[in-house]
């Protein structure tokens, strides 16, 4: 792929007059496939805005930011390594931004800057359209991230029975466990929190996991972040695993293949975590005008 330039990386609302201009904002971003996403969007709901890309450096997201709404700029996407920059920015959060503990889209209204996070519902909303039954099944998510953290709510919203958090190190995941524990509670969902190197045991034991969820950061160095040991107990062929990495086959997702499980990468949760961001900005009227499951199947193609 040729090289970004620099105004590729940088956008100036100011260079699109009378259109409204959003972004993604990461670091690294060049690679982001959100502009084409909002693209389509756009496109099918016949709306007039551009969507760039903006590459602050590591320790200027809130300059680049506010530079950025100052110049007209309407709405942001946020990604790694800013979602928590994105929330101390923000003068208002949603509810769910608050509890997810992160920001990955930002909107500007009358001078205050707002925070949401749809991670969690884009997650839900790609395991459900792929026919994955979340109410009353048994989950377990690898990781006690920040990822881990945007899509807990929503996904005990759903009702599991039962959702395990596995993690390298204990204090993260039993903060999580601390941090969710009243809404799993309230929701009857078992909320439990397991060391991912006791894993083998658990898979030995305990019933089957339908729904495995890789939102360890250990895709991304292609590692898996479970012994094959473990992936033995844990795998069934009705299991299905999901990778929150996506535009590969990940180590995670080979372990599970081989056992016989269904996969997928998170290609679909981000596109339906723009489809949700896109709405924020455009209005929730557009919901029957934009097909996130058509750019879904585009991108697979592209
Ligand atoms: P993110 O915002 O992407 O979740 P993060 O907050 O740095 O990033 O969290 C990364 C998660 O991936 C953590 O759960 C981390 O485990 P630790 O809490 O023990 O550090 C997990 N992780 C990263 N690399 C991993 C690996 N190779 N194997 C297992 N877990 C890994």
């Amino acid at each position: 792929m040729s090289q970004a330039t620099s105004a590729e990386l940088h956008i100036d609302p100011t260079q699109f007059p009378g259109v409204d201009v959003y972004t993604v904002a990461g670091n690294p971003i060049s690679h982001s496939r959100s502009p084409a996403i909002h693209k389509r969007f756009a496109e099918q709901s016949n709306q007039k805005m551009h969507y760039g890309r903006l590459q602050p450096a590591l320790d200027q997201f809130k300059t680049a930011a506010q530079a950025f709404f100052a110049a007209g700029g309407k709405g942001m996407n946020v990604t790694v390594p800013f979602k928590l920059d994105a929330q101390a920015l923000a003068d208002v959060l949603t509810p769910r931004a608050q509890l997810a503990g992160a920001v990955n889209t930002l909107r500007i209204e009358d001078g205050k800057i707002f925070g949401d996070n749809t991670d969690g519902a884009g997650l839900v909303r790609d395991l459900l359209a792929q026919g994955i039954q979340i109410k009353g099944s048994r989950i377990l998510l690898l990781g006690a991230g920040g990822a881990s953290r945007g899509v807990l709510g929503p996904l005990l919203e759903q009702s599991p029975k039962e959702l395990m958090i596995a993690n390298r190190s204990n204090a993260k995941v039993d903060e999580l466990v601390h941090l969710f524990g009243g809404l799993a509670g309230s929701l009857d969902v078992a909320l439990q929190a397991v060391s991912l190197s006791d894993l083998e045991d658990v898979g030995k034991t305990a019933s089957p996991f339908d729904l495995i969820i890789n939102a360890t950061a250990a895709g991304l160095s292609d590692a898996s972040p479970i012994s094959d040991a473990a992936a033995s107990n844990i795998f069934t062929p009705k299991s299905f695993a999901y990778d929150m990495v996506y535009g590969k086959i990940t180590a995670f997702m080979q372990q599970a293949l081989h056992r016989g499980a269904r996969v997928s990468d998170g290609l679909g949760m981000l596109v339906e975590q723009a489809a949700d961001a896109f709405l924020i900005w455009r209005g929730a009227t557009l919901a029957d005008a934009i097909d996130p499951r058509a750019v879904l199947a585009e991108l697979r193609t592209s």
